[in-house]
């Protein structure tokens, strides 16, 4: 790692990711009859559309030609059996938040993260339709830059540290929290299951045995979610079934933020990138760990399981 310049990795993604910006918001489909051509993976709601391919297509030919030596892994290049190694590798989600996406709903972006030893060390995530920036390099901060594309502040945007608060409250728990969930594309056995038994108990008042959150939220995009959490606006996300180029980018973002990263399921503080079940937490002076506990006994026996 020592001999990686990550800066300028940082900066050939966020210009990468500009690009790709333009490109999505060229094909934005905003009526889903004259729009793009759909596709679906298994199960029926994993949309992909040809922008997906294209842009995907984009960013791996302008990675490889300026890092050939690096391993790239992107979710519509990927064949099952494909491992992250510990060699730098691009890992990349073209469109995060493709539902959104094909309803012409402005919360998308493109998640371009680098991992090292299977560990996130740069990340960029653009979402072209609000031209907002999340982008962090391992062990130098994270950052927001709203309108660079759109030319606010003479051109450069609006830059900001995340997380955005300059004094994080503590997280005093699920009661006072804020919490990102989605319903994902797996709508049945017993991941949905688990999901759906743990939404309802998150919102249930505590006299019938709930945490009582303030609310649930989706952004249908994990990556954007992260971001949220990464700028203190979400407290807390859990997710199951989610893949690596979903949260890699994002990921750094929320650690260089002072956020935490569990696993979805009870019991493991130090999840793999590729696990597929993540509980993340804002960054906060106190209760960090108590709130991770606090969630895990929500999920009580109940595990989530994906093929990684
Ligand atoms: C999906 C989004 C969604 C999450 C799914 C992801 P995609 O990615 O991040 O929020 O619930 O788990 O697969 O399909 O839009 O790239
Ligand atoms: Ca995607």
């Amino acid at each position: 790692m020592a001999d990686l310049n990550l800066q300028e990795i940082h900066d050939t993604l966020i210009s990468v990711a500009h690009e790709a910006g333009r490109m999505m918001l060229a094909a934005n489909p905003t009526d889903i009859d004259k729009g793009e051509k759909l596709n679906c993976r298994h199960p029926a709601v994993d949309i992909v559309t040809e922008t997906d391919k294209a842009v995907e297509k984009l960013v791996s030919s302008r990675l490889s030609t300026a890092y050939p030596t690096f391993a790239f892994v992107g979710e519509e290049t990927y064949k099952p059996g494909i491992q992250i190694t510990a060699i730098p590798t691009f890992i990349v989600d073209p469109i995060d938040g493709t539902t959104n996406f094909v309803h012409g709903f402005p919360s998308a972006c493109i998640s371009l993260g680098l991992a090292v030893d299977r560990k996130p060390a740069v990340g960029v995530v653009y979402n072209p339709w609000q031209d907002t920036l999340y982008s962090a390099i391992r062990g130098q901060g994270a950052f927001t830059t709203v309108g660079a594309v759109w030319g606010l502040e003479g051109g450069k945007g609006r830059k900001s540290k995340l997380p955005l608060a300059k004094n994080p409250i503590p997280l005093a728990g699920l009661d006072q929290s804020l919490v990102s969930i989605e319903w994902g594309s797996q709508r049945d056995g017993v991941n949905y299951e688990v999901k759906t038994e743990v939404f309802k108990k998150l919102c249930a008042v505590k006299e019938n045995g709930g945490s009582m959150v303030h609310s649930l939220r989706s952004m249908g995009s994990a990556a954007l979610n992260l971001c949220a959490v990464a700028a203190g606006q979400i407290d807390v996300y859990w997710e199951g079934g989610c893949w690596a180029w979903d949260v890699c980018a994002a990921w750094c973002i929320l650690s260089e933020a002072g956020g935490l990263v569990a696993s979805g399921n009870p019991g493991v503080w130090d999840p793999e990138l590729d696990s597929r079940k993540y509980l993340a937490v804002r960054g906060a002076p106190t209760g960090q760990k108590e709130i991770i506990e606090e969630f895990w006994n929500v999920i009580g026996e109940g595990r989530m399981e994906y093929e990684t």
